[in-house]
């Protein structure tokens, strides 16, 4: 569905990714592990056509879509949700929604949008950046599921959320796969990424050292082995 074949990518003189190959098939649920600095948040940018690459070739099903801009990724149902969530802090969550209602009416697009999380049903008139963390990364999943996406890529979906909420938040994701689209995690719990995946890539200075079935690894074997920490 959506596939980096030997990119490499950076920002001015920076070289960030290394000759990277990656790739989602239609409904797979792929984890991003690696350490701080790796170049995590830069693979899922170039994915998804927010950094240009200097070599290699990007394609969605199938088509060269390397050196498109962004929108034309999310064109083609490619959806990034950004560490920090993407959403419009000073905006009602309801403005939110309709932002991305597109052609929608806005009670259609909000009882879809709250279907996801009933909670949000109650905050509409709320402005975004008043709700709690755990609420605003349900609104930007909420926003992201309204563009009817077919890969959604997250950066640190439960950065600086608590256990619970971060149940809650994988519980939405796992709905999202149920209704066949795919998805790219990056996750600071490499359990809970585990859980969900079907494959696992490592990064390390920007280059992929690991691939393989997440069944086939356990998450104490990802720390020591690459990530550089004991549980
Ligand atoms: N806009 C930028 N300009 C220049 N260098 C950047 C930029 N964004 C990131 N970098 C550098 O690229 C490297 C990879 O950063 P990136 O954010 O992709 O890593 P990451 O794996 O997501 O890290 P983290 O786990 O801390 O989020 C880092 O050395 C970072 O300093
Ligand atoms: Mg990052």
């Amino acid at each position: 569905m959506l596939g980096l074949q030997d990119v490499t990518a950076g920002y001015g003189d920076t070289i960030v990714l290394r000759n990277v190959d990656f790739r989602v098939a239609a409904g797979e649920v792929v984890a991003l592990l690696g350490p701080n600095g790796a170049g995590k948040t830069t693979l899922l940018r170039t994915a998804t056509g927010l950094v240009r690459p200097r070599a290699g070739r990007i394609e969605v099903d199938g088509q060269d879509v390397t050196g498109r801009a962004a929108h034309e990724f999310a064109r083609r149902g490619v959806c990034h949700l950004p560490e920090g969530r993407g959403i419009f802090p000073s905006l009602s969550v309801r403005d939110n929604l309709l932002i991305q209602a597109r052609g929608r009416r806005l009670d259609d697009a909000i009882a879809e949008a709250t279907e996801l999380f009933p909670v949000l049903g109650g905050r509409l008139s709320q402005t975004a950046g008043s709700l709690s963390g755990g609420e605003q990364q349900m609104l930007a999943l909420s926003r992201a599921y309204l563009t009817e996406p077919r890969v959604v890529v997250v950066d640190e979906a439960s950065l600086g959320l608590a256990p619970l909420i971060v149940d809650k938040i994988y519980e939405a994701l796992q709905r999202l796969v149920a209704k066949g689209m795919s998805l790219v995690v990056v996750e600071q719990y490499v359990q809970k990424a585990l859980e969900l995946a079907r494959t696992v890539y490592i990064l390390s200075k920007g280059e992929v050292i690991h691939t393989g079935a997440a069944t086939d690894i356990s998450s104490d074997e990802i720390y020591e082995r690459y990530l550089g920490t004991a549980t």
